[in-house]
């Protein structure tokens, strides 16, 4: 480990986001009662009340009030779901993710005593649940962060008749979309007393109804694993350097008691590491690989996730083109579900041993940078042609893979990486191409997809075009002589020739990784997905 690496201390230490950004998730916490009886919905510092309400069920018929909206209606004195109906127009239909919020009037002299809601809050959120269903709580405690962003205290009835798998969707869906993108901007001068911006108290989320500590716990594990991809993978590359990344991982395994290793470049040349260095040999700042494990007691599998962190990929000396350069720096995201997933495996105490491998390198170009037509030796000491530098993610995960095979004793290994812009185009954005070596593996990945709501879509691993793979000079070619499509399919039959044999997992987030805008849970930016999605494998996996 380098002394850099041991010194860190912060998760995000150099140049802090400044402008009002908190760092901390909102808190959710849960009370007994109803709106008809809870007792605190007359403090001060509740700034709304949140019911549900749901489409109407014919054409002519008003809103269907949900969780809270009877009892809101009748301590209220007011009908609210008709009120919605006014105050929301034709374009409020209750469908999950639409919110009506009403401000109810006061007197003239700003209080609201004598009026039938006095000393309630005078803020009513309507939020539209649609039929239910937990994809919609998710999208509607979604639509709730963004109705009530900024407020300190918000009380909430809209789950309380929902499942338990229906409120962890909703305060997974409220946690997500509660996120913002750090900041860099220019340092605000602090007002005396007050720390920096971004440890503002965070908002409280209180949820009436019927406990559900271990739904919410889950829910808090998911969104901050969710939370630290988007962080890490939204830092700008003049930051997160590969020994920036390792000082991350380095700080958070520790605060979570976690074993970490780091290898710098030397250690990195004397054990082999071909491809990693020669992806980073032409950047200023040099490779690292990363290791964190979790070992719970009497652990029953040993899963290695390995995550392709390249802090940035100009392409190399067959450079992008400009515009496609410009999302670059997320190509480490990969890397950050890998550590968040180990973080959150943990947390969440799951029974297997799960080791997170990161090859961190920043992919650029210069007098040291590897060639089109070079040879490698990788890690395994399998060589490989290299025929366009921009196909650097397979390189890095090829070592990292064959070091995991070496020196782990996996019984299951799964990467997670931006590997192919062909997985984008053929997916879009929405879907990552999933590949693995046998059914169970792709249902588990299928069914923690499904409670997640991280869309996955079972890619073919055809062995026909392994043939394109064939190298004259070395014993593979890293991308076809011919592109012939396929490209995230070729580029996983490479990763595959470094497995072993061993059961394995591939995930191609090169669509889903970041968004252009924001929409539902889903964030602008780097949007953290794959983090809920193994986390949930991992705790579900026998
Ligand atoms: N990081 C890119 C893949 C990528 C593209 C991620 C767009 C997110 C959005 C990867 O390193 C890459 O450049 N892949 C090449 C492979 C090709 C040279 C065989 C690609 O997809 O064009
Ligand atoms: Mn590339
Ligand atoms: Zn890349």
């Amino acid at each position: 480990m380098t002394a850099r690496a041991a010194q860190a201390a912060q998760p995000v230490p150099d140049l802090p986001p400044v402008g009002g950004a908190p760092r901390h998730l909102p808190e959710v916490v849960e009370a007994p009662g109803t709106v008809l009886d809870c007792p605190f919905l007359t403090d001060d510092a509740v700034a709304a009340l949140v019911v549900a309400v749901a489409p109407p069920l014919e054409e002519e018929d008003g809103l269907q009030p949900r969780a809270g909206t009877v009892d809101a209606t009748a301590r209220y004195g007011i009908d609210l779901a008709e009120l919605a109906d006014r105050s929301g127009g034709t374009s409020f239909r209750g469908a999950a993710g639409q919110v009506a919020t009403v401000d109810l009037p006061r007197t003239h002299t700003g209080s609201t005593h004598r009026l039938p809601w006095a000393g309630l809050p005078s803020t009513i959120v309507l939020l539209g649940i649609g039929s239910g269903t937990d994809l919609e709580l998710r999208r509607a405690g979604a639509a709730l962060a963004g109705a009530t962003r900024g407020l300190e205290r918000v009380v909430s009835a809209a789950t309380a008749d929902a499942t338990a798998t229906g409120v962890r969707a909703f305060v997974e869906g409220y946690l997500l979309a509660a996120y913002r993108i750090p900041r860099f901007g220019r340092p605000t001068a602090a007002r005396p007393g007050e720390g920096p911006a971004q440890d503002a108290p965070a908002e409280q989320l209180v949820l009436l109804g019927e406990s559900r500590e271990t739904q919410l716990e889950a829910a808090r594990v998911s969104a901050t694993a969710t939370w630290l991809v988007r962080d890490l993978a939204n830092t700008p590359s003049n930051v997160k350097d590969p020994a920036w990344v390792a000082e991350q991982a380095t700080a958070l395994a520790g605060a979570a008691g976690l074993a970490v290793e780091v290898l710098g470049p030397k250690e990195l040349a004397a054990q082999g590491f071909g491809a990693l260095l020669a992806v980073g040999a032409a950047s200023a700042s040099p490779p690292r690989l990363v290791t964190v494990t979790y070992e719970p007691e009497a652990a029953e599998r040993h899963v290695v996730v390995v995550g392709k962190g390249i802090t940035y990929d100009t392409g190399g000396l067959s450079i992008k083109p400009r515009e496609a350069m410009v999302p670059m720096k997320t190509d480490m995201a990969g890397a950050a579900v890998a550590l968040a997933a180990v973080l959150g495996a943990a947390e969440s105490g799951v029974r297997h041993k799960v080791t997170a491998v990161l090859p961190l390198a920043e992919n650029h170009f210069g007098a040291d940078s590897y060639r089109p037509g070079d040879v490698l030796r990788t890690y395994s000491g399998t060589t490989v042609e290299i025929a366009n530098t921009d196909a650097e993610g397979r390189l890095v995960l090829a070592d990292a893979l064959g070091y995991a095979v070496a020196t782990l004793a996996p019984d299951l290994l799964v990467d997670v990486a931006t590997l192919t812009g062909a997985a984008s185009v053929g997916l879009g954005r929405g879907h990552a191409a999933l590949f693995a070596t046998s059914p169970e593996l792709v249902s588990g990945i299928e069914a923690a997809a499904a409670v997640t709501g991280e869309r996955v879509w079972h890619m073919p691993l055809v062995e026909d075009y392994a043939s394109a793979l064939r190298s004259e000079v070395a014993d593979l070619r890293h991308v076809p002589i011919e592109a012939r499509g396929g490209g995230s399919i070729t580029a996983a039959l490479f990763l595959r020739e470094f497995t072993d044999g061993l059961p394995w997992v591939h995930l191609d987030i090169a669509g889903p990784a970041r968004a252009t805008a924001s929409r539902h849970e889903v964030t602008e930016g780097a949007t953290g997905y794959g983090a809920r999605l193994l986390l949930q494998f991992l705790r579900d996996l026998d």
